[in-house]
């Protein structure tokens, strides 16, 4: 009946510009890899406790010539090309990232500067975490909606380069990958401007000014992520159960620190609501586990992690099936999105991006890994 109401007083075309989303989508890893069996063997671990304790396979790691302004600017490129239209239609190129190249200039300079990108734009790094690219996604999206944007587009990039110390606990964790969207009409998903956020000011995951690599409080990270994913899915719920609110969507996508955390998050989730463990075990294996077959592969690339589960997640979706996005940027904020599939999820055509990369990337044996590494 509102519907209805709507239509009637505003045309089509302009209740269509109110829709906002992913028109487009590219995505890019680095050349190399190793298994984590082979990071185990070298560190005289259990191989099970990487790939069973943790949920790890493989890690996606940088070559010579290869960073964070790579991936993105690869991952740009393939999602500028199948949008189709020319770089002065971009009004905004944001880029989220915790692998930053400057304290000053942001690493959309860098990239902007790799594709081309100039004129009348604008042009900023988003940092928090590994939330940064969801914040530049959500500021594009309401920059859209705001009509501050006009007719032009926004290029939204997460990109990182996750590498830990040698030997640290988080090693088998590391992983590297880039996620670029073109934010305008929803051809492949409208991202819904209603959102739920949640933040706390902690220590839980951080890289101090000048150092290489992060420090982790692990079990408060984790405390931290299960209580980010409690609050966010009861807000959205509101007076509904959250389990009816979970039923609505064919997927649910978290960022993927690694597979474990994910799955105990989802447990959490479950044990806040009153659901019973089978319920809530069967609820992960079908609509959480499937999303993550691609970080398994490509590791933790922090701000990209959940947008390649999102990315894995509309593949083949028809459109108006709908999707739930939980993100995660330890200091802590967490936000939970929604989308609906557009006409071109069915296609997918971003999946041939991961398939080619991972497919034409060079395993490296543990020796050559201790070798890059230094010990
Ligand atoms: N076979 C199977 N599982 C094994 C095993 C074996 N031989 N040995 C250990 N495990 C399991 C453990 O039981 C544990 O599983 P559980 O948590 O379900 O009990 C898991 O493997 C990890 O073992 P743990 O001893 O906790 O690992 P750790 O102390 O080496 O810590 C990390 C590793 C990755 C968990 C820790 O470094 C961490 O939390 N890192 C940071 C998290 C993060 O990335 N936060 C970023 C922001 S979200």
């Amino acid at each position: 009946m509102h519907f209805l109401v709507l239509r009637r007083v505003f045309p089509p075309a302009l209740l269509a510009m109110n829709h906002h989303g992913i028109a487009s989508m590219g995505l890019a890893i680095p050349s190399r890899y190793l298994d984590v069996r082979d990071l185990a063997d070298l560190r005289g671990v259990d191989p099970n406790k990487y790939t069973k304790g943790l949920g790890c396979h493989e890690m996606a790691l940088c070559a010579e010539g290869e960073d964070v302004v790579t991936l993105a600017a690869a991952a740009a490129r393939r999602a500028i090309e199948r949008w189709g239209g020319p770089l002065s239609d971009l009004g905004l190129i944001a880029v989220g990232t915790e692998t930053a190249k400057d304290m000053s200039r942001p690493l959309s300079a860098f990239v902007a500067e790799d594709l081309g990108l100039d004129g009348h734009v604008r042009s900023y790094e988003v940092k928090h975490a590994c939330y940064g690219g969801t914040l530049a996604l959500r500021q594009a999206l309401e920059w859209r909606a705001s009509g501050a944007s006009g007719p032009k587009a926004a290029l939204v990039i997460a990109s990182d380069v996750a590498l830990y110390a040698p030997k640290d606990p988080g090693e088998p964790t590391q992983g590297a990958g880039a996620v670029a969207m073109i934010v305008a009409e929803p051809r492949i998903a409208e991202v819904d401007l209603r959102s739920e956020a949640y933040a706390k000011p902690v220590f839980d995951f951080w890289r101090p000014v000048g150092e290489s690599f992060p420090k982790v409080d692990g079990p408060l990270s984790l405390e931290c992520y299960n209580l980010g994913a409690e609050r966010t899915f009861a807000a959205l719920a509101g007076d509904r159960p959250v389990a009816d609110l979970v039923g609505e969507f064919e997927a649910l996508c978290f960022h993927v620190p690694f597979p474990k955390m994910v799955k105990k998050a989802v447990m959490h989730l479950g044990a806040a609501n009153g659901w019973d463990e089978p319920t809530t075990a069967g609820l992960f294996e079908t609509k959480v586990m499937p999303t993550m077959e691609d970080n398994r592969r490509v590791g933790n690339a922090y701000t990209a992690s959940l947008w390649i589960s999102v990315a894995r997640a509309l593949r083949g979706l028809q459109a108006g099936q709908r999707i739930a996005a939980y993100s995660y940027g330890s200091g802590f904020g967490a936000e939970l999105l929604t989308l609906t599939a557009g006409k071109d999820a069915a296609a997918a055509a971003w999946a041939a991006d991961l398939e080619a990369d991972l497919a034409a990337r060079r395993r490296l044996s543990a020796d050559d890994y201790q070798a890059w590494r230094g010990a």
